[in-house]
Parts: C-alpha cells; sequence; structure tokens
C-alpha cells in the first residue's frame, strides 16, 4: 500500500514554493521596516507552557494539541501557536532586563492543530506572527496592525477588513464574568457539554464556541463594552484614535472575544476575500498578564499571527498572482562526449559569477536539450559540440530574439553577463 501524507497536511511542490517565498520574504521586509527582529524557537515545547498560557477551558488545550511523551517520559506539544513560546523565552532569556524595550520579534513557522480539516484549515500551518513585549503604550496595538495590514497591501490584497474590540482589564472581566454566568446560567443545559463545563471557569470561551454558535442566546449575550472600567475604555479610545490618525479604517464587534485565553484589552482580527467559510486572515491583541503568569515580572505584550494558508486563499479569491523570477540564465546544450564533460566546467564558472545556468544530465539529444531549456524559461543557450571545442568558443543563441552569437570560451561568462544583468 502506498504511504500517504497524513490528514490536513500537505506538500508545497516546487512550482509552488516560489510564491512562498515571496510571501516569507515580503514578511521579513516589512518586519524590517517596521524594526522587527526574527526570534526562532522549538516546535515542540513543555505541554504545561499552552496549559498555562493558552488556557486550559480553551479548545486549543482540549482538543486540538498534539500531545506526546518523548523517550524521558516528558510531556511534550507540538507548538498549537507562538504566543506562548516567545513570552516562554523572553522570560528564560530575561529579555524583559534588555535596556531596548519594548522587544520587538517575529516568527515565521509550522504550528500544529489537531482540528477538522477543510479549506483554510489545515492541521500544520505556517504562522508569520509579531509579539511587541514590554510596553502598553497604545500606539504599539496601533503599529501591530498597521504591520500585518502593510504587509497584506504589500501582496496586492485589497478586500481587508480589520475587526476591533477591547476585553478591557481584569476588574472589566471580572464584571463581564458575571454577567456571562447570569447570561446563560437559566438555559446552560441546551448547550454542548463544553459550554455546560465552561459556564462556571471561563464563561467567555462559550462565545466562541463552534458548536453552539448560532444559539439564540449567542445574540442576545452582554456586550463586553458595557462592562469596561474607565481606565479600560480610556485605553481602548487611545487606540482608535491612533488607528483614525493613521488612516486606517476598522469595524468595532464587541462579540470578538477570540480563542486563546491571554488576551485583554486590545483584540482584532483581519477579514479577507474568501470564497470558503472562514475569512479569519489574522488574530491579535494585547496579553498583559501572560509575561507574569509564565513566571516573569509583570510586563505588556501585544501581537497578531497570521498564516500563510489562509493568505495564499485569500490572494487567489483576489486573483492576485505573485510574480516569481524562476527563469535561467542559461543553459548549456552539449553535443558529443567531449562536450559532456566541458559543460560542468563552464556551468562552475558561471554559477560561480552569479549565472543561473543548468545543462542537460538526462542524455538528451540536441533538440530535447532546446525543449528542456524552454521549459527552464532560459534566456541564453549556449551550445557546445566538438567544433565549438576544436575552436574554444560556444554558440550562444538568444531565446528570446533568436539571435545567435559566437563567443569565445574565456568571454563567455563576461558576454552573458553583460547580457542579464
Ligand atoms: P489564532 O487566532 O489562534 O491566534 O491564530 C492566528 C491565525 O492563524 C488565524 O487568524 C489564522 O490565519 C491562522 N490559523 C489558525 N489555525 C489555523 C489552521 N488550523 N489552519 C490554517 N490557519 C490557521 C494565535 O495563534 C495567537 N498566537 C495570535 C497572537 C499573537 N496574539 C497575540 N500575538
Amino acid at each position: 500500500m502506498l504511504i500517504q501524507i497524513p490528514r490536513g497536511t500537505y506538500d508545497v511542490l516546487p512550482e509552488e514554493s516560489g510564491v512562498w517565498q515571496k510571501i516569507e520574504e515580503t514578511a521579513r521586509e516589512v518586519c524590517s521596516l517596521f524594526n522587527y527582529k526574527e526570534m526562532r524557537t522549538p516546535i515542540f515545547e513543555s505541554t504545561d507552557l499552552f496549559q498555562r498560557g493558552v488556557g486550559d477551558t480553551t479548545d486549543i488545550v482540549q482538543k486540538e494539541m498534539y500531545n506526546f511523551k518523548d523517550r524521558g517520559d516528558r510531556d511534550l506539544t507540538l507548538r498549537p501557536e507562538g504566543t506562548a513560546s516567545f513570552v516562554r523565552a523572553y522570560v528564560e532569556h530575561k529579555m524583559f532586563g534588555l535596556p531596548s524595550q519594548p522587544q520587538k520579534l517575529y516568527y515565521i513557522g509550522p504550528m500544529f492543530r489537531y482540528e477538522r480539516p477543510q479549506s483554510g484549515r489545515t492541521r500544520q500551518f505556517t504562522q508569520f506572527g509579531v509579539e511587541a513585549l514590554g510596553s502598553d503604550d497604545p500606539s504599539i496595538d496601533a503599529e501591530v496592525i498597521a504591520l500585518a495590514i502593510t504587509f497584506y497591501r504589500k501582496l496586492g490584497l485589497k478586500k481587508l477588513k480589520l475587526v476591533l474590540n477591547s476585553l478591557g482589564d481584569p476588574e472589566s472581566r471580572a464584571a463581564y464574568r458575571q454577567a456571562l454566568i447570569a447570561h446563560f446560567k437559566p438555559s446552560i443545559h441546551e448547550f454542548c457539554d463544553d459550554c455546560q463545563s465552561r459556564l462556571e471557569k471561563n464563561p467567555l470561551r462559550i462565545l466562541d464556541c463552534k458548536e453552539d454558535h448560532d444559539h439564540p442566546l449567542m445574540g442576545t449575550a452582554p456586550s463586553i463594552l458595557d462592562f469596561l472600567t474607565d481606565a479600560s475604555k480610556d485605553y481602548f479610545e487611545k487606540v482608535k484614535v491612533t488607528l483614525d490618525e493613521m488612516g486606517i479604517p476598522y469595524e468595532l464587534d464587541p462579540t470578538l472575544v477570540r480563542g486563546l485565553d491571554y488576551y485583554n484589552h486590545t483584540t482584532f482580527e483581519i477579514m479577507g476575500a474568501s470564497r470558503g467559510a472562514i475569512s479569519t486572515l489574522t488574530g491579535g491583541g494585547r496579553y498583559n498578564g501572560l509575561v507574569r503568569d509564565l513566571g516573569g515580572p509583570e510586563t505588556p505584550g501585544v501581537g497578531f499571527a497570521l498564516s500563510i494558508e489562509r493568505l495564499l486563499i485569500a490572494l487567489e479569491t483576489e486573483e492576485v498572482a505573485l510574480n516569481q523570477e524562476t527563469a535561467l540564465d542559461c543553459f548549456i546544450a552539449a553535443i558529443g562526449e567531449p562536450a559532456h564533460r566541458k559543460a560542468p566546467v563552464l556551468l562552475q564558472e558561471l554559477r560561480g559569477a552569479g549565472i543561473r545556468a543548468d545543462k542537460d544530465y538526462m542524455n538528451r539529444k540536441v533538440k530535447a536539450q532546446f525543449r528542456q531549456a524552454d521549459r527552464d524559461r532560459a534566456k541564453f543557450v549556449v551550445v557546445i559540440g566538438d567544433d565549438e571545442l576544436a575552436a574554444q568558443s560556444a554558440n550562444v543563441k538568444n531565446m528570446t530574439d533568436g539571435s545567435q552569437v559566437t563567443v569565445p570560451f574565456e568571454n563567455l561568462t563576461d558576454y552573458l553577463k553583460s547580457k542579464i544583468d
């Protein structure tokens, strides 16, 4: 039996990887523009990290984690997201003590969640995320949002919608919690088992339950905005004003609670064009208590993550084609055994000079070598045979206009360089 790829995963085939590279390159460029530095953390972490960081009552921790024991009997988990790992690293390396604050960091890498696979939802997916740790200035909330939008715009997406909410400070959350319990309690038996057990532990989680999404009580649930303390309102106001002044439009959605427990104050999502059911491209927000919860000093943080998988769907839906330059500069077509031996030597020289070059490795006839050159979209084909070897020169065909010239071997690199630069 053929072994197949695990459910919920996919291969990025060679003809697709150029787009991925372009996206990752753009992410790096935008991060550099905004002064965010890359940090790399392990793909697996202690299971505790996500239980404490993401939250015991979240879907991610309860249903979606890839947990395993290693041979040393340690409980480990393939990371379902990046924020908890970054906060762990920030605490572990005492980055809170560095003079440069906030620490503005980013990551691009695979995450793993055992979810029901569908368009835009895979079990291994690639997140690009940023985390700004150490500042509670509302303008940095606006900055991370601006970074995500700049990234999407640079790639050519136009149909973006920013949705914003505030979950307030712990005091606002506590008042809201009581109101939610009072709202759901009388009819909680109509909800799924998870929601029933979440009612007292974490009623906010009921609001993003995938199963009870359409229950009438969801639509009439109290709004967090009515429970914000003055300080929380003031903070949210400053974020909104900064976005207004930066010219970044948004919609308010008081039901935006997000699926991870660490959020407070600003939460946001960026929605995009999608033919499928899932249109959330990016999720993020502020998580002021997380550094403390994971053993560090009281430190504010804010960030977002987006997946390349959902971005690809949005690009496709908006019919944006990312240009990828994969054309070869030069293909060497060799005729006869001596020319086949000369070809690697020429290749080595051309490549050494930065010319993208290749040759035939399939013992093809010359016509078929030209067809391969076409498949590689070679700009020039360098033909060498016995006559060329005797004359120490090559026949160079310009594949764009069909013209041909004879170029001495010793001038070949310079000639091609002058033509392709
Ligand atoms: P999240 O909302 O769980 O937040 O995920 C962020 C983004 O990851 C989503 O908007 C989506 O683009 C993508 N994503 C999530 N699950 C999948 C999946 N199964 N398949 C494809 N894409 C997926 C977080 O992960 C937070 N750590 C974000 C954050 C960073 N908040 C503050 N800093």
